[in-house]
């Protein structure tokens, strides 16, 4: 499913807030619409992110009634900078936004404006295929270490709606299943905003997936009854000695793996990656608003005023991490080691203009 796609003239959004019950899409060029959009989580998931806001770039440049191409620039400028500020953790964010200036500061001064405008349309789109073809590789490597009647355990949403196209942790399960192979998914349903239920439980089951639901607490239980082979899980941001920032609760699932000994992969494009990050402890982790929290479920679940502490992500230890599964590979520890090998391989973070 393509979350984020240019429409003529128009960007269109499927608005996951709305999800499993509405399908309804936003249309739209204007940058307001796509910070909104992203901020709010009507679109999410790290690529998902990245992609829609590469377009939100692009759409910006078309509509500027500028014709010089430094105007044009100080546009796409002013765009990413203000769009970087809808979210903090998800890094292919910036990555995107960084490789839509670096695209357009790289185009020469003599180009004609419509060639500039055309020329950012076909790098958010490059980047939108790219992590399409990202995903399908992640989901080869992946279901390398899956075997035909396994079950997994997911956290959050980090499948089709949460990228280009095929998911990362749920690559994969995908591939399992177009290869007849049988696969079966628990699904976490992923307080506070249950990304789990509403999306991955959707998702899996639109696409003929044995899929259960369980509540967060469930998880241990499941695992105790030695219901699940695996863990999959997506990344917002892996840093350079592959802590992993991920949906709020992936570090207790991963914990409790650890305890029944059953592995935990994370799987994620290398735009994931944040080499210039030394350790989870320096990525920047949202915290989101305590009525996301109180009104839940659509009605009020918590008294009035109490306070609430509400992180969108949590980071889990590397020491944790049986492997990572990027686009490059099967990256297994040391990372501090393997992660900068697979930065390199990528053709992501070279390619610029
Ligand atoms: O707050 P969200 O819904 O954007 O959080 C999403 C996740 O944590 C995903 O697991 C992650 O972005 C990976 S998506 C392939």
């Amino acid at each position: 499913m393509d979350p984020a796609s240019l429409m003529p003239g128009k960007i269109r959004i499927l608005d996951q807030t709305r999800l499993p019950t509405e399908l309804v899409y936003i249309d739209t060029t204007d940058s307001r619409v796509v910070w909104n959009a992203i901020r709010s989580l009507q679109v999410r998931g790290a690529p998902a992110i990245g992609v829609t806001a590469a377009f939100g770039v692009a759409a910006a440049v078309q509509d500027a009634a500028k014709s010089s191409l430094s105007e044009l620039r100080a546009v796409t400028e002013a765009t990413a900078e203000y769009l970087a500020t809808a979210r903090p953790t998800a890094v292919n964010l910036f990555w995107a936004l960084d490789r839509m200036t670096r695209c357009a500061r790289a185009l020469p001064d003599m180009m004609q404006a419509e060639a500039f405008r055309l020329r950012l349309i076909q790098e958010a789109m490059a980047i939108r295929d790219e992590d399409a073809a990202m995903c399908r590789t992640i989901g080869q490597h992946g279901a390398t270490l899956l075997r035909d009647g396994m079950t997994v355990l997911t956290h959050c949403n980090a499948g089709s709606l949460a990228t280009a196209e095929y998911g990362t942790a749920l690559a994969p399960v995908y591939a399992m299943h177009e290869a007849g192979r049988r696969i079966a998914v628990f699904a976490d349903e992923t307080r506070p905003l249950l990304q789990g239920a509403r999306l991955t439980a959707w998702e899996l089951t639109q696409a003929g997936i044995d899929t259960t639901l369980i509540c967060d607490n469930t998880a241990a239980q499941v695992m105790k009854e030695k219901r699940i082979d695996a863990v999959l899980v997506g990344a917002d941001r892996i840093a350079a000695n592959g802590d992993t920032a991920n949906k709020v609760g992936t570090y207790g699932v991963a914990v409790l793996a650890h305890a029944h000994g059953i592995p935990f992969y994370v799987l994620a494009p290398t735009s994931t990656m944040d080499p210039a990050c030394p350790t989870g402890a320096e990525i920047p982790i949202e915290e989101r608003s305590a009525d996301e929290v109180i009104h839940g479920f659509g009605r009020q679940t918590a008294p009035t005023g109490v306070r609430v502490y509400s992180p969108a992500f949590d980071v889990t230890p590397a020491r944790l991490i049986s492997a990572i599964i990027c686009e490059t590979g099967i990256l297994r520890p040391d990372y501090s080691r393997s992660i900068p090998l697979a930065v390199q391989a990528s053709t992501c973070h070279t390619r610029a203009g």
